[in-house]
């Protein structure tokens, strides 16, 4: 049975990739794409989000959702996903349709309409999904797992102790993270394993079809930020949910309770792991600690593939 997923994403080149590759999965079944401000704007994310569906052929229903954080102004990254947000390929303007509803609205009709579990995937920051949680707190029953790129157990990459996508609404993720609902984290622990090398970008460039030509595109413009920051090779942070979602086995994982830093001076954003046990909290959080770089990369070749 096909694992239900709402995906809310802030497209962004690696959360273009993880959506095609959430798509092509015959192990999951995508109800909703659900946009927040992250990488960009919510206008650019949106649109984003919008010209990579309609360019892979892939119809869905799409919502728009918050253009800032719950309590903060939004901080965007221009330096890592260019101007666009999604800066490399050229993707043709998306006639897709946008849900009227805004994104939390539709996310809270699928809850409640649905009679199985639906897992939420959030590749951006935690906006969207905190303020479900908060606002419609019954739906939590509906909800068996949520999916994460975000944090890390040791070090940041946008402040020396926080991750992007937590130090930009880190008051929504302490939402999610004392919600109740198990969650898989896909921290910087992990994507730092996930890397992309340029042979593997010729691998796909190679399949010469227009999506994996597309893929590769995105992917030679976000390798651009990380040379300018010392790395060989790409961390491909947001597909590893969705690699965790498909296939777990090739993901070393950790139980842990994990709690966020919402006021500190040098640690905002920053998701603490009691690696000791010393807060005596029951385990909230799956998270993943390293991944088989190659099957990794196998199955991004093997689902961008599935495309024309
Ligand atoms: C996260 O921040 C964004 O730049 C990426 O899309 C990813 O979700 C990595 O810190
Ligand atoms: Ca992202």
């Amino acid at each position: 049975m096909k694992r239900k997923v709402i995906f809310d994403c802030d497209p962004g080149h690696d959360d273009a990739i993880a959506l095609l590759m959430a798509f092509a999965s015959t192990r999951l079944d995508i109800l909703a794409v659900t946009v927040t401000g992250g990488n960009q704007t919510l206008a650019k994310t949106l649109n984003n989000a919008k010209r990579v569906l309609s360019f892979a052929g892939v119809e869905c229903l799409i919502a728009a959702g918050c253009d800032k954080p719950l309590f903060r102004e939004l901080e965007v990254a221009p330096e890592v996903h260019g101007d666009s947000g999604l800066d490399g390929p050229v993707l043709p303007e998306s006639n897709l349709p946008v849900d009227d509803r805004h994104a939390v609205e539709v996310m809270r009709d699928l809850l409640d309409q649905a009679t199985e579990p639906i897992t939420l995937v959030a590749t951006g920051p935690l906006t969207n999904v905190g303020l479900l949680l908060s606002t419609y707190p019954h739906v939590k029953s509906k909800i068996d797992l949520i999916a994460i790129m975000g944090g890390s157990v040791v070090g940041g990459n946008w402040t020396p102790g926080a991750e992007f996508n937590i130090m930009v609404d880190p008051e929504a993720a302490h939402i999610v993270f004392h919600s109740g609902i198990h969650i898989a984290m896909a921290g910087l622990d992990v994507t730092h394993r996930a890397m992309v090398t340029k042979q593997d970008t010729e691998r796909i460039r190679s399949l010469n079809k227009k999506v994996p030509v597309m893929v590769a595109e995105l992917l030679d413009f976000f390798a651009l930020f990380h040379h300018t920051m010392g790395f060989d090779a790409t961390p491909l942070h947001d597909p590893v949910t969705i690699a965790y979602l498909i296939d777990p086995s090739i993901i070393t994982t950790k139980e842990y309770y994990v709690d966020i830093d919402v006021d500190g001076e040098f640690t905002l954003g920053a998701t603490v792991a009691d690696q000791l046990g010393s807060m005596n909290q029951p385990a909230n959080t799956t998270v993943m600690l390293d991944i088989d770089r190659e099957k990794f990369v196998d199955m991004i070749v093997d689902l961008v593939n599935t495309y024309e």
